[in-house]
């Protein structure tokens, strides 16, 4: 890319690797366990036929003009249902719907942090919000995570030497739930103490739950936003997972002061987000039809997710591990620091599979011995293919 042409954001991004992994998935005969996208069948066709075609018909002026650039107030009534699940209890005034939740996290950063400002990210984390960061000029500091989520130990210590050199971060990026890629959750005595620490150390805490509701097993997913007493916690929540990601339809739960700082903004992000798709999500809460879908939806993954715990248990060599997810996308798979990632990733890919290595997640490119599977997206014998797949390559490089 011409560096006298494109702006350095645009020039130092690492699109062309991704590109690169998604077109070889895209090969005859190779399966990928890549992209985080719902199953075909996940989404709501017949339903969406029927609901968009009765809005325009019957309800033109709530959808052709400009509308409220907060959102329209159907869907942040619909927003507020989906909050008191997560535990919170909001009001539509605090929600700004956008066209979901990176579009969220970008205009909020454009809001509160300057180049040369300090924002703390998790290691690893999500690889959209990472890159589209990295070359803004902030300062950013990685806190690594445990089964248990970002580890608030070292939180604390880092919040403490940046403070004691004059620093202070903007805010702390984070996943609650089904982390990108670790598959984790943030145990709750974490979601209880992150308000506190944001109050403390004076910052935002900007919680990306894109994955809202999509949970398999019995745990707790209570919001870090429902344990905050002091307005720190930004909530970012979405319908990609829910209903579809082509409507970008997600939102933002802010205080009071960012959402008329946000309301001025927006005219100059924006303008704002499609009426029509707000629209459309606000009809899909109609006599709780969503609720329903989102059961059938955790039915579809749940049955991917087993299998690919079942095929890991399988098929893995001695010495790997991986995280056993409770609802979202993913597994997070940890090798032996002997295993050889890059090479791994081309026997993998002779052998017809593909996956993220472990190393687009972290701000340096450099940790190795990890990689990202996805089970969203492929049929259940796929799943299982893939990973033997997988299995058989890895044992290759081990023996190496
Ligand atoms: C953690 C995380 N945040 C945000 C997003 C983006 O979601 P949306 O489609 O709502 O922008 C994704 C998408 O995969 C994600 O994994």
């Amino acid at each position: 890319m011409s560096k006298l042409r494109y702006s350095s954001w645009a020039s130092g991004l690492r699109k062309s690797d991704i590109a690169e992994f998604l077109r070889l998935a895209k090969e005859p005969g190779v399966l990928s366990l890549c992209p985080g996208v719902p199953y075909p069948g996940a989404y709501p066709t017949e339903k969406v036929v029927e609901v968009t075609s009765s809005l325009i018909k019957n309800n033109p002026e709530a959808i052709f003009p400009y509308g409220n650039p907060q959102g329209t107030l159907r869907s942040r009534e619909a927003v507020t249902y989906r909050m008191k699940k997560r535990g919170a209890s909001v009001s539509p005034e605090h929600i700004v719907m956008t066209a979901g939740s990176q579009n969220a996290c970008d205009m909020v950063l454009r809001m509160i942090a300057d180049p040369g400002d300090t924002l703390i990210i998790e290691a690893p984390t999500f690889l959209g919000v990472l890159d589209s960061i990295k070359n803004w000029g902030l300062n950013l500091v990685e806190v690594p995570i445990d089964n248990d989520g970002i580890r608030t130990d070292v939180l604390k210590n880092t919040l403490t030497q940046l403070r004691n050199k004059g620093v202070k971060p903007k805010a702390i990026y984070l996943m609650s739930n089904y982390h990108n890629p670790a598959g984790i959750m943030l145990s709750r005595e974490r979601r209880e103490e992150l308000p506190q620490i944001a109050e403390e150390f004076d910052c935002f805490i900007i919680e990306d739950d894109a994955y809202s509701e999509l949970l398999y097993d019995d745990v707790d997913q209570t919001a870090v936003k429902a344990f905050d007493t002091t307005g720190n916690v930004i909530y970012l929540g979405s319908f990609s997972k829910l209903v579809s990601p082509g409507f970008r339809v997600g939102w933002a739960v802010v205080p009071e002061e960012l959402v008329q700082t946000w309301n001025m903004c927006r005219p100059m992000f924006d303008v704002g987000s499609p009426t029509l798709n707000q629209e459309l999500i606000a009809e899909l809460h109609v006599d709780n039809w969503l609720d329903g879908h989102i059961a059938t939806l955790i039915e579809g993954y749940r049955s991917r997710r087993d299998a690919m715990l079942g095929a890991l248990e399988e098929f893995m060599p001695k010495g790997v591990t991986w995280t056993r997810a409770h609802g979202g996308f993913y597994c997070w798979i940890t090798t032996p620091g002997n295993v050889d990632h890059d090479s791994l990733f081309k026997t993998a890919a002779k052998n017809k599979v593909m996956y993220f290595t472990g190393n687009f997640f972290y701000l340096d490119n450099q940790h190795h011995n990890h990689f990202r599977l996805c089970y969203s997206r492929p049929d259940v014998d796929v799943i299982v293919e893939a990973v033997k797949r997988i299995a058989i390559a890895l044992k290759e490089e081990m023996a190496k």
